[in-house]
């Protein structure tokens, strides 16, 4: 018998069409619907981009104000949200937290609900799904933090925009528009990657014709794990392991010879470097530059001048973000909802993608356990 030729992890598999987003990884290159993201982080705001990844286009003026109030209509915390997200331990991880109350969301949205036949929903009733979800995030996120931090939450702000709303309502300050600025960019770069291990998730539960919030509930689970969205958060670990610059070349030696994996380093399918990371390196930047803590950018480089050195694997976004979100003042811990909030966008135009051409996505295995026996009687 000739062995299948196994593709482990999918590695160099296509499995399907996407005219959401290309990743190039030949010439660096990240497209959302056609537009360089490094060209769309500079110059617009994230819901627009959000309005590009649903609808295939840049909004008009009249359109990115519906969106907007749209948006800032289901800004609030629903009070049913909140009670399911207090009775989450304050010990489990925000993620545990996000996916809980997606799945409250979820279940208290009655047109989701419900006969199995018609989970999945008409493209027009996803996008407003998806423009729900998307507008309740930053509230989850942010009353995440502060309980956390033993602090009340805060109501969203009419007056703000997406980014600096997001801000208003973690912090309780009005943010510095170069803060705002940052963040804003960050979440654009976060939006979309293709048929990334959460989007493929979400796309696999869709196939079943399951609804969209638990597309986006099992697309959580699978970016916790720190070789994906985990990531922005265990940098910061690796940043207060290493302390300062000076012990950077100790410190990865140490790391090396234990053969630890070095967080925020390396990509599935950028070999020579991630697109988003010059974009995002420059917001991170500007943040040193605003807060003056140039020794965080001191440690950023010394650890990337001598890991590239040393292994030839280079930063990904979660590397200059994860430094830029802790400087903003966000705990490590929310790193990775942070990462949610952005993604959701990208998470659900492939569940709308995927539903206008489904097939369901169930590959096949090489069975290699013992061979066929019976129970003794
Ligand atoms: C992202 C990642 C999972 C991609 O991995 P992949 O394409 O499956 O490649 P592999 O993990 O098989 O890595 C290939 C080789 O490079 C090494 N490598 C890759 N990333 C590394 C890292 N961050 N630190 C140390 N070694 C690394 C592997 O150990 C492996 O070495 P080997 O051939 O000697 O065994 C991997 O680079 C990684 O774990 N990075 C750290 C987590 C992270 O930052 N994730 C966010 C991704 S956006």
């Amino acid at each position: 018998m000739t062995e299948p030729d196994i593709k482990k992890g999918l590695a160099g598999v296509v499995v399907d069409t996407t005219a959401i987003s290309k990743v190039n990884p030949e010439t660096n290159s990240l497209l959302y619907r056609g537009y360089p993201v490094q060209e769309l982080a500079a110059t617009q705001p994230f819901e627009a981009v959000a309005y590009l990844l649903w609808n295939g286009e840049l909004p008009d003026a009249a359109q990115l104000a519906d969106l907007r109030a749209t948006e800032r209509a289901h800004r609030a915390l629903a009070a049913e949200v909140k009670a399911v997200i207090d009775l989450i331990p304050l010990s489990a991880h925000p993620m545990d937290e996000v996916r809980t109350a997606v799945s409250a969301i979820g279940a208290s949205d009655p047109g989701a609900g419900g006969s199995v036949l018609n989970a999945g929903g008409s493209p027009a009733e996803n996008l407003e799904r998806s423009i729900r979800l998307f507008a309740a995030l930053p509230a989850i996120v942010a009353y995440g933090q502060r309980r956390r931090r033993g602090e009340d939450i805060i109501a969203p702000r009419d007056d703000l925009d997406y980014s600096a709303n997001f801000l208003w309502m973690t912090f309780g300050e009005e943010p510095d528009p170069v803060v705002v600025d940052a963040f804003n960019r960050s979440m654009i770069l976060y939006a979309e990657h293709s048929f990334n291990a959460s989007t493929f998730t979400a796309r696999v539960i869709t196939s079943t014709l399951s609804d969209l919030y638990s597309a986006v509930v099992g697309a959580i689970g699978a970016l916790k794990g720190p070789l994906h969205g985990g990531a922005n958060e265990a940098v910061l670990h690796i940043f207060d392991e290493i302390g300062s610059a000076d012990n950077v070349v100790p410190w990865l030696d140490a790391a090396l010879a234990e053969k630890r994996k070095i967080m925020g380093f390396g990509h599935r399918v950028y070999k020579k470097g991630d697109s988003r990371v010059p974009t995002m390196k420059a917001a991170l930047d500007t943040l040193v530059e605003h807060y003056g803590r140039e020794d965080v950018a001191e440690l950023y480089d010394a650890l990337e001048s001598e890991f590239v050195a040393r292994k030839g694997i280079y930063p990904n976004l979660d590397y200059p973000s994860g430094p830029a979100y802790n400087l903003i003042g966000f705990d490590t811990l929310t790193f990775t909802p942070l990462f949610v909030a952005a993604r959701v966008t990208g998470w659900t135009a492939h569940v709308i993608e995927q539903a206008g051409a489904n097939a369901l996505i169930r590959p096949l295995s090489h069975y290699d356990g013992v061979d066929e026996r019976h129970v003794e009687r």
